[in-house]
Parts: C-alpha cells; structure tokens; sequence
C-alpha cells in the first residue's frame, strides 16, 4: 500500500490520522503517533504490511452506513440550497460517494445543477415524486455523477432530482408516508459515504421525511432579527421527529448565512443566536455574504468549486473537511462587542 492509497483508505474510514493511529494503536498493540501516520501518507515513510492489512480490514468491516444531513428550515431564501449543494461538493472532494437529494419542489439545485437537462429527467420520470409516491425505487431516478453537464464538466456528486409536481404529495395521507425517504434510502446506505438532502421552505411532509430520514440536521439561518426568531419553529419540529419517527436525528448546529461581519445587526443577531441556542446547538462558523454563490448559480456552478479560495466558500469546506475527517464542526467566533465597526 502506498502514502496515497493509504490516506484514501483513512479516508473512507472518515477517521482523522489521530483517530486513526489509536485505532492502530488497540488493533495492533503499538504506540504509533501522528507525525508517523503523516510520514506513511506523505510517502516519507514506507507502510509496514501489518499496518497496511489492519487498515485493508478496517475498511471491510466499516459499517455499511450512509451518514445523511439534512439543511432544513421553514423560512425561505436563508441558504438551504446554496449550503446542500456546496456542502455536497466539499463532502465529494473527501469521499468518492456522495448524493445529492432534492426534497424541494421548487428544484432549485436540480435546475440550478442540471439547467435544461432537469427537464429530461422529469420527462422521463426520474424525479424525487416517483420515489415519494412508491412508483420507483431512489436508485432508478438518480443521475450519476458521471454525467455531463452543460459547462463540459462531470457532476461532482450524483443527484436525485426534484419536479415542481413533488408539491402535490404534501396533500397525500397514508400511514407512515412520512418514513417513504428512509425506506427509499435503506437499500442505498451501503452505496454511499454521504447523502445531503436539500428540504423546501415549510414544515410539511416533506420536511418531515427529510428529518425522519437524517442522521444530522444542519440549520441555515440568515443573521436577520425575523429570520433568527423562527428558530425555535423548526427547533421544536425536531424535538417531534426526535421524539415521534427518528430518535438517531441529531441537531448538527446552526449555520448562520449571508453574514455581515461589519454590520452591527448581524453581530448583534450572532450574539443572540449564540445565547438562545447556549443549550441546544452548537452555532457554527457563519458564511459570509459574498457575490460568489449567486455568480456562481447563474452560470450553473458551484462556488465551492470555481471560487475555492474565497472566504465564504472556504467556510462550506472547512464544514464538509470536518464532517468528513470526524472532527469537532467549526462553531461561531461569538463578537464580544456588538458596536458598530463604520466599517458597512
Ligand atoms: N452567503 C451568501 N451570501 C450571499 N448570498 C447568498 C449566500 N447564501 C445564499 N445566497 C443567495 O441567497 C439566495 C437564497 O439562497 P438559497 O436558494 O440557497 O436559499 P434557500 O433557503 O434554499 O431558499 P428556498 O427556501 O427558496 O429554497 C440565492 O440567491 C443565493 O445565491
Ligand atoms: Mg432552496
């Protein structure tokens, strides 16, 4: 096994090289450090055969367990879509399989991702409605990554698209039809390291099987007094599904978005997220407000990936490379003062 071949493995195991060496260290009754894990990675180091093949065994009996996050809240226009897709992207550069699942009738990561091509899909009936109503199996409407899109590149990550006639299932009534995703998903949690879903802006059934179907749930707020009081809503439909359909759902954190730094107000909403969620959830590192999301969304890319090195953008892939390594996600650095910088 070579560095390369070796990190990837570390990878797969979404384990951090600390992790990782203690992981070693019980199997194999050594006391390696973390500067070794590093060197075998770098190729500084040759890796001893036992190390290699007690990983090679780690990686067979890794459990066969798709994590899925779902970016949920009721209020609209806050970031679900925007983080769901960049944080699928940030995701795929650390784990080869990566889904994408748009619960939004409104499509707009599908439409956003796919342009015209979304209404092929739709065509021929490989949209999430078929799934949600029984008629397909998730494998069947998913588009694989492999696919090329209109920019002359491959999707990053595959995708199970959306149809605006997903609306109509809202008024649906059948027994457990709120637990549809998570059977849908059961046959694929083997074929997967991560499934993102991108919920729509209300708290109906589609949310629901959403959160039934999550192991996280990731809460994008923009840093606005209104958008910040309504937590508590999708705060206290969580405790339901926790309580009612999915007690593995954990509250991943809150994730401010469009966040001015210099703005007094958006210090100030911080500072008062950070006090009301104390107890609750974590807040996370918030995204700045920058022009490269919607830049990148007119012309069907993704920030993550064609502005890599911009702030805002670095904020999702420093979320997703902790996700990925089973690390600590980055939290809020809370401002101590809330003055106005005359800085906006
Ligand atoms: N950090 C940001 N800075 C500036 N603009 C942003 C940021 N994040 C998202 N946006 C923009 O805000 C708008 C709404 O974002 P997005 O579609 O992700 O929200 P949403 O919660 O999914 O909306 P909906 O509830 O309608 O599904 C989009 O135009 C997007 O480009
Ligand atoms: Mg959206």
């Amino acid at each position: 096994m070579d560095g390369q071949g070796f990190r990837d493995a570390r990878r797969q195991l979404r384990l951090s090289q600390g992790d990782l060496k203690d992981a070693l260290n019980r199997r194999l009754g050594r006391s390696y450090d973390k500067p070794k894990i590093s060197r075998w990675e770098n190729g500084h180091e040759p890796v001893p055969s036992d190390v290699a093949q007690c990983l090679g065994d780690l990686v067979a009996g890794r459990p066969q367990h798709a994590r899925v996050i779902v970016l949920a809240n009721q209020k609209g226009g806050v970031g679900k879509t925007t983080s769901a897709i960049n944080l699928a992207y940030g995701l795929s550069r650390h784990a080869s399989r990566v889904l994408l699942i748009d619960m939004d009738p409104q499509a707009t990561a599908t439409v956003g991702l796919l342009a015209a091509t979304s209404i092929d899909l739709y065509r021929q009936g490989r949209t999430m409605n078929e799934v949600v109503l029984g008629a397909k199996p998730l494998s069947e409407v998913i588009v694989p990554h492999e696919t090329m899109l209109e920019s002359g590149r491959p999707l990053p990550f595959d995708l199970a698209g959306s149809h605006i006639d997903l609306a109509e299932t809202d008024s649906r009534r059948e027994p457990g039809f709120d637990a549809v995703l998570r059977e849908a998903l059961e046959d694929l949690r083997g074929s997967y390291d991560y499934v993102v879903i991108d919920a729509p802006p209300n708290l109906g059934v589609l949310t629901w099987m959403a959160l039934a179907a999550a192991e996280d749930v990731i809460i994008p707020v923009r840093t606005e007094p209104y958008d910040a009081m309504g937590v508590g809503l999708i705060l206290s439909t969580i405790t339901k599904v926790q309580r009612r359909l999915n007690p593995s759902l954990r509250l991943a954190g809150i994730l401010p978005t469009q966040y001015g730094r210099r703005k007094s107000v958006d210090r100030e909403v911080l500072a008062h997220l950070a006090q009301a969620m104390a107890d609750k959830a974590p807040v996370l590192e918030p995204v700045p407000e920058s022009a490269v999301f919607g830049h990148a969304a007119r012309n069907g890319r993704i920030a993550a990936e064609v502005s890599a090195s911009s702030p805002a953008a670095q904020v999702y892939l420093r979320l997703a490379a902790a996700i990925a390594g089973g690390k600590a996600l980055p939290v809020a650095d809370i401002p101590l003062e809330t003055r106005d910088s005359g800085e906006a």
